[in-house]
């Protein structure tokens, strides 16, 4: 590990050396898995510890499989910031590296993993450079990690592998979001940590563990949540997805789901300011901590304010983007709210976007 903590330029050599070395295993072993070179996609940071090991046994290829277990490793503290994309798009909008890098620059000391099901189709030789190409403004984060999303590993070992195996995902109407929403449900169960949707910008860190999101009084989101690993929450969650599952119904799998498990467990009382309430071990925060601007009135952020509001009360803000169907987007320097947001929270993409970078609006 001390070998990684000289210069950046030492770590990539280094990092050159071990890509050869286990290209070196490649042309051996059959099995292989993105997490050598997803490591090189972030040689700052401290998952490259694990490739030490892949340097001190090159003879013994079973360590590779050690390495292989890559999401567990980087996730090992149970305190990761988890984002997902569940299409096969390589190119996300500004807001999703703007919802990464606030959250990054926001949980400086934890990983922030985006996990991708496009990266999971890419063979080895090609993601690296594929990498970098795709997330220049993120490089200066070394707590930013892009793995790839396998829906077969994430759920198998939970209740959702069933109904995973007997689903066909052509039929769904909306399986982009069912799958998102039992994925975010099976990373957490096993990784813990906090959940985001990649239209969240982080204004500052959530001090509780456990944790969901009221969207509105006893109604909660699953935009955002917080558990430790091998949470009872996020295991009954699952049940109750298979059990009641109807994928006509949108959000059937995702808010209302919470909203059930939720209220079989306590009577969740109105808001009547802005307080939270508790229930067992779980926090249910306030609207005003991610939802001060009601969904209703998502067009605000796209405006200019007088002021620019302090959101004192908020950990994050959740920009409804589902509701976006006008694809109202950032302009920089129009002073609207969503341009200060950027400028404040998620200046390297801000400053791509002003440089006309060919980001994704
Ligand atoms: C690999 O070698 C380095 C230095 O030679 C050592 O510090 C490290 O602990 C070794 N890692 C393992 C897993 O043996
Ligand atoms: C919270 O309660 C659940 C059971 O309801 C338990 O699994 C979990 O370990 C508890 N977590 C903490 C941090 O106490
Ligand atoms: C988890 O929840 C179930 C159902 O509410 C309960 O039977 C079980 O005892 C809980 N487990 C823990 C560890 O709290
Ligand atoms: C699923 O939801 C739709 C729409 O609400 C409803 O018409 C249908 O009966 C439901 N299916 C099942 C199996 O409950
Ligand atoms: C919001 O927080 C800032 C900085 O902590 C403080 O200066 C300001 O007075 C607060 N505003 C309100 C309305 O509480
Ligand atoms: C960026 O592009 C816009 C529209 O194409 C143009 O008006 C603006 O001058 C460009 N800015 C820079 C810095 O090139």
């Amino acid at each position: 590990m001390l070998y990684f903590t000289t210069t950046s330029k030492g770590v990539r050599y280094v990092a050159l050396f071990l890509l050869i070395i286990a290209f070196g295993f490649l042309y051996r072993t059959t099995n292989i898995d993105h997490s050598v070179q997803l490591c090189i996609l972030n040689v700052k940071a401290q998952s490259c510890e694990y490739m030490d090991n892949i340097k001190n046994n090159t003879d013994r290829p079973e360590n590779i499989n050690t390495v292989n277990t890559n999401p567990v490793a980087i996730l090992r503290k149970g305190n990761g910031i988890i984002f997902v994309e569940t299409t096969d798009r390589m190119k996300p909008p500004s807001l999703v590296l703007c919802a990464i890098e606030s959250a990054a620059r926001v949980y400086r000391d934890r990983p922030v993993v985006f996990f991708m099901k496009g990266l999971a189709d890419i063979n080895l030789v090609n993601d690296e450079p594929e990498g970098r190409k795709i997330f220049p403004t993120l490089s200066y984060l070394d707590n930013v990690y892009f793995l790839p999303l396998k829906m077969d590993e994430v759920f198998r070992d939970t209740p959702l592998l069933p109904w995973y195996i007997k689903i066909s995902p052509k039929k769904e109407q909306h399986w982009i979001h069912v799958s998102s929403d039992g994925c975010r449900l099976a990373l957490i169960w096993k990784h813990g940590g906090i959940y985001m949707d990649t239209d969240i910008i982080s204004l500052r860190p959530i001090p509780n563990a456990n944790f969901l999101a009221a969207q509105s009084s006893q109604f909660s989101s699953n935009g955002i949540f917080g558990l430790s690993p091998h949470h009872n929450f996020s295991w009954r969650s699952m049940d109750n997805f298979v059990q009641n599952y109807n994928g006509t119904k949108w959000g059937h799998q995702g808010p209302q789901l919470f909203t059930r498990v939720l209220n079989q467990e306590c009577m969740i009382p109105p808001f009547k300011s802005t307080e939270d309430v508790v229930c067992g071990n779980i926090s249910f925060l306030n609207p005003q901590r991610f939802y001060p601007i009601p969904y209703p009135s998502w067009r605000r952020y796209y405006e200019a304010w007088q002021e620019f509001p302090t959101f004192n009360d908020s950990y994050a803000l959740h920009l409804w983007n589902y509701m976006n169907q006008e694809q109202k987007s950032i302009i920089p320097g129009s002073k609207t709210l969503i341009d200060q947001l950027y400028k404040q929270y998620c200046p390297s993409t801000y400053e791509a976007l002003q440089r006309n970078e060919s980001i994704h609006l």
